[in-house]
């Protein structure tokens, strides 16, 4: 077959993998993977407002680029995805330098250290986009080399990103400092919780001096967290780890490591797969389309852990920030995250908190049970409340008959509870069972005693607007009272 060459245009291109879609937050992480695949033990990143004309530095103690190294780090796709990468290394793509820091801003300056030589290379997207063409500068700009730090360790690299359109609006109008300082905060969260396995080892990081303080989603200190048993899993590329967790019940928490453990998101939106790879945190917050989130399940965050090796079965992205695992590994991550999701609606509902010394007591004081019934489950009033059970003792026994009456209402009536159920046409009778047919004989039996009329349909009226009698044509009701001589049958 007959082949045409066709080299891609510069300028356009380059634009292009501006907007692969990172926010601030990962294309940081994205550069600072980098440090930690160079062995750095020290990582500085340091935002400055530059009075609207701001600059990102990014330096590291790792081992540093030789003029060769750099070259080729400077490329665009520096090294070929498909080869194999080594144990435990971060990069994959040989693309993060370059659209992490393009999507921040138009420059980006790298400067090197090792031992005696200093290297430096530098894109500026304006001139790309002038030129159309590849050219990248073997300098680094006066302008900008007055501004970066020096590299005082033996070994280490500088990335310097300015001209910051994406991130402050530079060059137009730019952002104010109150928002630059904002952004700046997020991605100190964002980073002490991508990297807090990282930042609990070795290497330590500071963000504008700050050192950055690991973040544990799982809180795996806590006494009253619950780790329930680990799960190994297996595809082609090797095993997966498997950790669930159960967080504590709010109850069990004091305030700061209540309003800690909502982390970033807010609780509702820290349920779910916590996905890692070598350490590294790639993606959190829901369960990969296999359950939606609901409140009662935000106790339970399921941390799996894959290797580099599993990236291309899992279709790690470039951005370091989604995957998509197979489907067989799916349908074991069901089974794990439904058995999760269970416990979780168990302690969120009933704070049984199975590693307590204390359940008796903190049960019995649930104002609510969850009870197993035809079509699932329905909440019941706890009868057995020490203060339920005070009050029930001083009752007299006329009184005591309301007051049970009224309680089964407050069952009926829980938005819980509430099933909506397709209207059945009016004048036929509807199967009913013996007990319900009892609840309706009761409903009668108090509203003739409350309501002063004789009107058989307004006592008709007042028990269809009754919760948990919407399941009732008129009829059927009409029917149960006259059997029970409520009302006179016509
Ligand atoms: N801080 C650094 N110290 C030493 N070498 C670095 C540093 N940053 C980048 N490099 C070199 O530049 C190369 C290209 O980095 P880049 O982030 O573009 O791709 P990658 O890390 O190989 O893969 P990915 O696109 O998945 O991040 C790296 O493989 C590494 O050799
Ligand atoms: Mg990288």
């Amino acid at each position: 077959m007959k082949t045409i060459l066709t080299q891609p245009s510069a300028g356009p291109v380059i634009n292009a993998l501006r907007a692969l879609g990172y926010n601030a937050r990962t294309a940081i992480a994205d550069i600072v993977d980098n440090s930690i695949d160079a062995k750095a033990s020290e990582i500085d990143m340091n935002f400055d407002y530059n009075d609207g004309n701001g600059y990102i530095e990014i330096k590291d103690n790792g081992s540093g680029m030789n003029i060769e190294e750099i070259q080729i780090a400077m490329s665009i796709g520096s090294k070929d995805p498909r080869h194999k990468r080594k144990n435990k290394e971060l990069g994959r793509f040989g693309m993060g330098l370059k659209t992490a820091a393009f999507s921040l801003g138009k420059r980006l300056s790298v400067l090197s250290k090792q031992g005696n030589y200093i290297v430096e290379r530098c894109w500026d997207l304006d001139h790309v986009s002038d030129t159309n063409n590849w050219e990248l500068y073997t300098n680094i700009p006066e302008e900008v080399k007055v501004l970066m730090s020096d590299i005082n360790n033996p070994s280490g690299t500088i990335v310097f990103i300015d001209k910051l359109d994406r991130f402050m609006r530079a060059g137009e109008s730019p952002i104010l400092p109150e928002s630059f300082n904002k952004k700046i905060e997020r991605i100190y969260k964002h980073t002490s919780f991508v990297f807090h396995n990282i930042l609990s080892g070795e290497i330590s990081m500071r963000i504008n001096g700050n050192a950055v303080e690991p973040w544990d989603p799982f809180l795996t200190t806590h006494d009253f967290t619950n780790p329930l048993r680990p799960r190994v899993l297996k595809d082609t590329s090797g095993l997966i780890n498997v950790s669930t967790y159960i967080l504590p019940h709010a109850s069990y928490l004091n305030q700061t490591e209540y309003r800690n453990a909502g982390g970033i998101k807010g609780w509702n939106d820290h349920q779910g797969f916590y996905i890692y790879r070598e350490n590294r945190l790639l993606h959190f917050g829901n369960w990969l389309d296999l359950f939606p989130k609901d409140q009662a399940s935000q106790l339970a965050r399921v941390r799996i852990d894959i290797t580099n090796k599993s990236d291309e079965i899992w279709q790690v992205d470039i951005k370091k920030s989604t995957v998509n695992p197979p489907d067989f590994i799916k349908n074991q991550l069901k089974a794990i995250a439904k058995e999760a999701r269970e416990i979780s609606k168990q302690v969120f509902y009933f704070r049984t908190q199975s590693n307590s010394g204390d359940t008796t007591i903190r049960s019995n004081v649930n104002t609510w049970q969850q009870e197993n019934v035809e079509n699932g489950t329905a909440f019941k009033l706890n009868r057995s409340h020490p203060l339920l059970q005070k009050i029930m003792k001083n009752t007299s026994d006329e009184n005591l008959k309301d007051l049970k009456m009224f309680l089964k209402l407050v069952e009926l009536g829980s938005p819980a509870n509430i099933v909506i159920v397709p209207k059945v046409e009016e004048e036929l009778m509807q199967p009913i069972t013996d007990s319900d047919k009892e609840l309706i004989s009761q409903l009668a039996g108090m509203y003739t005693q409350l309501v002063d009329s004789d009107d058989s349909n307004e006592l008709i009226n007042i028990i269809l607007m009754t919760p948990s009698m919407e399941r009732f044509n008129r009829f059927t009701i009409k029917t149960v009272l006259e059997e029970r001589n409520y009302v006179k049958s016509t």
